[in-house]
């Protein structure tokens, strides 16, 4: 222990003293050249492997560099990826259990229609390349101290931060605790990690796994469960996603479990509101993939120019679009993070016009004023300080 920070401290205090002769760059930035993980300035990751788990999503397992804290079962990361030059920020859920004995951690992307960075990720990522990575964050995590009856409901790549917390619970306990699993795909070929959820299902007897496939009357086609054991949904005008007669049949002492959640917007809104109305919305833990938006009416809607000042273009807006995305499309580069409305990492000032905010609807027509570009709209002509 003492010759471990005599160490750190001979080093922090050499690389002080080699600053001195870099100035106006750092040492790190030197290093950055031979080993972007070296660096200290900011945190990479070098891609290790690369891995198609379905016809449209991918594992990507990463080294984190230098800095790197440990994550908890649930959280995400920021990741950035350039393309054309241009560099991309996207969240990402870390699928891997924490605490890897190789300190390798991985994310599992699911390529989404006119998605550019996950197109990137899942079809032309290469073994070797360095991705810039964040620190992990998020609160979607199971407590400490670990609840006795968890019901995971999950769709799609919403899987991937509850394989991360399943992954947990495996190596922690050679028998998993009572945990009841909804997950939802349109077919079984694509449930990523469909394999592993199989076997946790097959060897582990506190652990059920009912898997839908909503686009399947009826899928057996690779040995997986039946779309629906109860055929409820058959009977029931054949609604295969999730509503209460399914909930109740899959899952009958839902009420007194504790709940995560994660996949598209359409499940989380249907699932928030059935825990409403039960009263039990303190039992539920949501992770969305994107900010929910509400409908702006029609008569409001109001498309025009944006004039982006420091940069001095003009562009068209819609009106719908987010003025992120907007900017993004006229070849600017703007700072972002989550593009969620979360992290304030694309606030910027307003200097004339109004834009609305599309999570609640605010108008904003000040100018000076700070606005969240991932999530607000322009109403007809703009000017941003971008
Ligand atoms: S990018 Fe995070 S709030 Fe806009």
């Amino acid at each position: 222990m003492i010759v471990n920070s005599v160490l750190q401290n001979t080093s922090v205090k050499f690389s002080h003293f080699v600053d001195m002769f870099t100035y106006p760059l750092r040492l790190s930035h030197y290093l950055e050249l031979i080993n972007p993980l070296w660096t200290k300035h900011s945190l990479q990751a070098k891609v290790v492997k690369v891995w198609d788990e379905t016809k449209d999503s991918r594992t990507i397992t990463l080294k984190p560099g230098r800095g790197w804290r440990n994550h908890r079962a649930g959280q995400h990361i920021r990741v950035g990826v350039a393309i054309d030059g241009m560099r991309h920020t996207r969240t990402y859920s870390i699928s891997s259990a924490p605490n890897s004995k190789d300190g390798l951690i991985t994310i599992t992307v699911k390529a989404i229609p006119e998605g550019r960075a996950s197109h990137y990720l899942v079809r032309k990522l290469k073994k070797g390349e360095y991705l810039p990575i964040g620190d992990p964050q998020g609160d979607f995590v199971i407590p400490d101290a670990i609840p006795v009856h968890p019901l995971f409901i999950t769709a799609g790549s919403g899987i991937t931060p509850i394989m991360s917390m399943l992954r947990n619970y495996s190596q922690e306990f050679r028998v998993l605790p009572d945990i009841q699993h909804i997950h939802y795909a349109p077919h079984a070929y694509d449930v990523i990690f469909g394999k592993e959820l199989e076997n946790l299902n097959k060897n582990q007897k506190n652990y059920n796994l009912n898997r839908i496939y909503t686009r399947e009357f009826k899928g057996n086609d690779s040995g997986l469960q039946e779309a629906n054991p109860n055929n409820i949904a058959d009977k029931r005008s054949q609604n295969l996603h999730f509503h209460a007669d399914q909930l109740e049949a899959l899952c009958p002492d839902w009420r007194e479990r504790e709940v995560w959640a994660c996949g598209p917007a359409t499940l989380l809104d249907a699932v928030e509101e059935h825990w409403e109305k039960a009263g039990l919305s303190r039992k539920l833990h949501t992770e969305r993939f994107r900010a929910k938006l509400i409908d702006t009416p029609t008569d409001e809607i109001s498309s025009g120019q944006i004039k982006f000042s420091k940069s001095n273009v003009d562009t068209n807006s819609d009106g719908v679009t987010n003025i992120l995305r907007v900017a993004e499309d006229a070849g600017l580069n703007p700072k972002h993070g989550c593009r969620m409305g979360i992290c304030h990492g694309c606030d910027c000032k307003l200097v004339s016009g109004s834009v609305r905010d599309l999570r609640t609807g605010v108008v904003t027509n000040e100018p000076g004023e700070t606005i969240q570009i991932c999530v607000s709209a322009s109403i007809g002509n703009i000017e941003v300080e971008i």
